[in-house]
């Protein structure tokens, strides 16, 4: 389809969000709106995109990147003018697909079909429509006695047996080059809003005698515009239900996929079961026959096949395959988990490697740390990290046995198969093979308290 560009107009501020962002730059389902916009029309094999861009123009363009194609619509003049704004940055291209950036449920398939309609009829203008039983809030499609096309009215412009038409604009539209550029310059802002309305090229076109096509969607939710956080919620919830339809087809459990969020940018293997109130989000990879969840948060990491997380956040960290991590566990970035490391309740690691099935398995916080295979790190052990001014690594060798409630003031180093024994401050490295103890000697003394007390009530 190089003949086709795709427009997105993106330049409106999206009052109804009542919001500072511009409007396609809310996110459903780890994406904006005009991200998932995007996604479909390259997957849809449209090669060329032109972004129209105005309200809030330099986060928009902060947000998809310089790679992108960009027009500017420096008033937002309604969305005839916006579409007129891209025609440079269209090039010579015979067909101009137009979406919306606030459509972020179209489906790839939908606009394939729409520009193989356009191109098969000869129409200059077609139209992807859909049937709504609440048409509220979209323009109407007007058929004459024969059924063909003759216009879109707004509903805010619409006579009242015009609002009773079911039949929608999606706003998704294919047109021919050589019809549309000169159509746009006929536009006049006669209408409720004062506006350079785009729907008003297909009367155009009607009077001048050209052929107008629509296509009807027959998936009306593919074509849900989001004006408002509710139908910003609305999306969400669909296009989280089409993630996790997929992945279940695909052979992976969802216990309850109405409390499960998964971003499309995530991949899980087969026969993997996810709990309840579980997050997958950004590059994410989940290996085979895991269990995440219930209650867990994985963003922008690995984790291993047959690894078990509960309760457990985990943010760009590798988890290797049979992994014990929870509950109540925090992975922070630059964490990596060797085979079979098990890391309990209430520990929190940063920036640390555990070695193969090392076990941390409660209460304790290892922050640049270096732990090696076969290590365990007893309940209540501190990685002192932090002089106040400076980060500084710990370093526990293979085998080697950290006592409970041990502080490791870093930089230090446990050599290998050392011991430290319980309650330990450990200020000074460990030799391999060494118990290390650094804590004070016990003393038991008689309690004087109480030999008083029992005098006391002898005499009394
Ligand atoms: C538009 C259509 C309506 C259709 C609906 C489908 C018009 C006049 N109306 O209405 O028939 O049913 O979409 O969702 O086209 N934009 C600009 N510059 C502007 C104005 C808008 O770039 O000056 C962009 C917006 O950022 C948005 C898109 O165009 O992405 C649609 O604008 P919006 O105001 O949401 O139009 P609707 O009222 O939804
Ligand atoms: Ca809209």
């Amino acid at each position: 389809m190089s003949d086709t560009v795709a427009v997105i107009l993106a330049a409106g501020q999206g009052k109804r969000m009542r919001s500072r962002q511009p409007k396609v730059l809310h996110r459903v389902a780890g994406r904006c709106l005009l991200e998932h916009v995007l996604a479909a029309t390259r997957e849809a094999g449209i090669k060329n995109s032109v972004i129209v861009i105005g309200h809030g123009a330099a986060e928009v363009k902060a947000a998809l990147g310089p790679e992108q194609t960009y027009a500017w619509q420096e008033e937002q003049l309604g969305t005839g003018h916006a579409l007129a704004q891209a025609r440079q940055a269209a090039g010579g291209a015979e067909s101009i697909l137009v979406l919306c950036g606030d459509t972020p449920l179209i489906r790839p398939a939908t606009i394939a079909s729409l520009v193989k309609e356009h191109q098969a009829t000869g129409a200059v203008a077609t139209v992807l429509t859909a049937c709504l039983d609440d048409p509220a809030g979209y323009g109407r499609i007007i058929r004459d006695e024969q059924g063909r096309v003759r216009a879109i009215v707004e509903e805010r412009d619409a006579a009242p047996a015009e609002r009773a038409i079911n039949e929608i604009n999606t706003g998704i539209y294919c047109f021919t080059a050589s019809f549309l550029w000169p159509a746009l310059a006929q536009l006049r802002p006669d209408n409720n809003q004062g506006e350079y309305y785009l729907t008003d090229v297909i009367a155009l076109a009607v009077n001048q005698g050209l052929a107008v096509q629509a296509l009807a969607c027959d998936d009306p939710e593919e074509i849900l515009g989001v004006n408002d956080r509710v139908q910003l919620a609305a999306a969400g919830a669909i296009l989280r239900r089409r993630i996790n339809t997929t992945l279940m087809l695909a052979g992976i459990t969802i216990v309850d996929p109405a409390s499960t969020y998964i971003d499309a940018s995530v991949t899980i293997g087969p026969d993997t079961t996810i709990y309840p109130g579980t997050f997958l989000e950004g590059h994410t990879i989940i290996g085979a026959n895991c269990s995440l969840g219930p209650g867990t948060t994985v963003r922008d990491s690995q984790v291993g096949d047959g690894s078990e997380l509960i309760h457990a956040v985990v943010l760009a960290s590798t988890v290797g395959p049979g992994c014990h991590i929870g509950p109540y566990a925090y992975l922070r970035p630059g964490t990596v988990l060797e085979a079979g490391v098990k890391v309990g309740d209430f520990v929190e690691v940063k920036a640390s490697r555990i070695g193969r099935g090392s076990k941390v398995p409660h209460l304790t916080y290892l922050g640049d740390t270096t732990v090696g295979a076969g290590v365990n790190v007893g309940a209540g052990t501190i990685t002192c990290n932090y002089d106040g001014r400076q980060k500084w690594p710990t370093t526990i060798e293979d085998g080697a046995f950290i006592g409970s409630n041990a502080n490791l003031v870093a930089p230090v180093r446990v050599g290998a198969g050392a011991l430290v024994g319980a309650g330990s401050t450990i200020t000074r490295d460990v030799p391999a093979g060494a118990l290390a103890l650094a804590r004070g000697r016990q003393v038991n003394l008689p309690r004087r308290g109480k030999k008083d007390d029992a005098e006391r009530q002898e005499k009394g």
